[in-house]
């Protein structure tokens, strides 16, 4: 049993799989990477998350939170790119787990990634809706609150539960145990779930248009942060930047871990590596220069809105479009909901396509059953069923949590992953120290090294109920492994009893 555990798929034997005939379309060049990493990377965490950032954790130092939770990214993100230009195949981290650390570890990966893309694009469906609501005010259009709002979220917002302690840490069931008791009031976020039900469509039907309908709404997006910056900065007043750090270090770094969703999404290039024109080369640079881009973009917007409005006055709900309504700029308010919209939409459908090649690659190895994971939509030639399941499970949390638990749950998960990539960047040098390696991640072994340890500060940053919520995710995926994917893994039959990865 600990030989299957432990057992390594050989990087010859993942490029052959690759490259068989079920190999996916070559067809993205340096830019649609880079543009496919900012289309998943500027969502919610940049125009929803940053408010309560601010104004609950980091006061103005929300930019030092920034480049906190970029300086992690970007290590961890050259390790991705080290092993991106290696395993140019579909799969992303868990494939990499797979060659280097064993089953058990892909399992465990590929598991964790479930709260990166599925979770995530929860959260970011809710930043949707209050973009979307935002917008509809704007021209006198009100939707009931109980159509946009969880139902803490909607006991919060009504006054409620104001001293009620219990609901802080009350996440997807304890919310909705206590709205069947009674509890809570009946809320939900159905704004939330017609997007998601909208993309899942989307994907159902298959994207032929993909690449250009993201370009279109990347740019989109970035006018409009880029409109951010220009028109706020004018109205920055640097008193609001005193004091600069009302709630200390510890603010800041549980501000870092909680914008690092802000980041999520770089490592979402890899798993298109299998359809890069150049992977060894445009991968990394896909990640790397996306990453760097928005860590700019990050820091000059988190200024701009805390020197606009002070930090405990920002709206957590829409902060950005909020910030400019506060200055009568409804004009720019409803350019930047529009802007926000796009933006949104076109991370969802990045996130929500990321995980469906994950459960692929995993139901290809039979740790998934294949059936619903793996199989091919004959008229559509997509993973049909996979789309659906995945769309209706991440309905159901966006429509009943708060987007800043989701989130935490998703950064946790994601934090998870990056340090399993670096310590198995470290692991793979010492092991197959002669492999081809177009991509280098540089000072080996500080920069993985620093990877590890920042992205753990962050996770320790976080609080006990998002921890235990993350051994409970894990423990069911325990379960699930040790009585379903363990029989059934592809692998089992064909585990070498030589060591694995063969130098060149
Ligand atoms: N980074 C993505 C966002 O902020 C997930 O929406």
């Amino acid at each position: 049993m600990l030989r299957q555990l432990f057992a390594r798929k050989s990087i010859d034997q993942l490029k052959e799989e690759a490259e068989g005939d079920n190999q996916l379309h070559r067809a993205l060049g340096p830019w649609s990477l880079f543009a496919l990493g900012v289309g998943a990377i500027i969502g919610a965490g940049i125009f929803v998350l940053t408010g309560l950032a601010a104004k609950e954790h980091a006061g103005p130092a929300l930019t030092i939170a920034f480049v906190i939770s970029g300086f992690g990214c970007a290590c961890a993100g050259l390790c991705y790119a080290e092993f991106a230009s290696m395993v140019p195949v579909a799969g992303s981290a868990y494939t990499y787990a797979y060659a280097t650390l064993g089953e058990l570890f892909a399992w465990i990966i590929g598991w964790d990634l479930i709260l990166e893309y599925a979770m995530a694009s929860s959260a970011v469906a809710v930043g949707w809706s209050k973009y979307v609501v935002k917008f509809l005010e704007n021209y006198g259009v009100y939707l009931p609150p109980t159509l946009y709002h969880d139902p803490q979220s909607y006991a919060q917002s009504i006054g409620a539960l104001q001293n009620n302690n219990i609901l802080k840490d009350a996440g997807f069931f304890q919310s909705l145990k206590m709205m069947f008791t009674g509890e809570l009031p009946f809320s939900m976020n159905v704004v939330a779930m017609v997007v998601l039900a909208l993309v899942t469509v989307i994907l159902v039907k298959g994207i032929k248009e993909s690449a250009r309908f993201n370009t279109t709404f990347v740019f989109v997006k970035l006018f409009v942060v880029l409109m951010v910056i220009a028109l706020g900065a004018p109205h920055v007043n640097t008193q609001n930047w005193i004091p600069y750090m009302p709630f200390g270090w510890k603010g800041v770094f549980s501000a870092a871990a909680y914008v690092f969703f802000a980041y999520i999404g770089f490592d979402s290039v890899s798993t298109h590596a299998e359809e890069a024109i150049n992977p060894q080369r445009d991968v990394p640079l896909g990640i790397i220069g996306s990453l760097f881009f928005c860590t700019i973009l990050y820091i000059a917007v988190a200024a701009v809105l805390t020197g606009m409005v002070k930090y405990d006055q920002i709206d957590i709900n829409a902060p950005i479009a909020s910030a400019f309504a506060g200055l009568g700029l409804n004009w720019a308010t409803r350019i930047i909901s529009v802007g926000a919209i796009a933006g949104l939409s076109s991370v969802l459908l990045v996130l929500l396509l990321s995980q469906t090649r994950v459960f692929l690659a995993m139901a290809r190895d039979k740790l998934l059953p294949y059936n619903v994971f793996g199989k091919v939509h004959p008229k559509f030639r997509t993973p049909a069923n996979s789309s659906i399941l995945t769309g209706a499970v991440v309905m159901l949390v966006s429509g009943l949590t708060p987007i800043g638990k989701i989130a935490e749950m998703v950064n946790i998960g994601t934090l998870l992953a990056f340090v399993i990539v670096c310590g198995a960047v470290i692991n793979l040098r010492y092991k197959d120290p002669t492999r081809h390696r177009p991509f280098k991640c540089p000072w080996f072994p500080i920069v993985p090294i620093l990877g590890i340890v920042s992205n753990i500060i962050m996770m320790a940053a976080l609080d006990w109920i998002t921890w235990t919520r993350l051994f409970v995710w894990l423990a069911i995926g325990f379960v699930i492994y040790f009585s379903y994917s363990r029989k059934h893994s592809a692998f089992r039959e064909k585990i070498p009893t030589e060591p694995v990865i063969k130098t060149q």
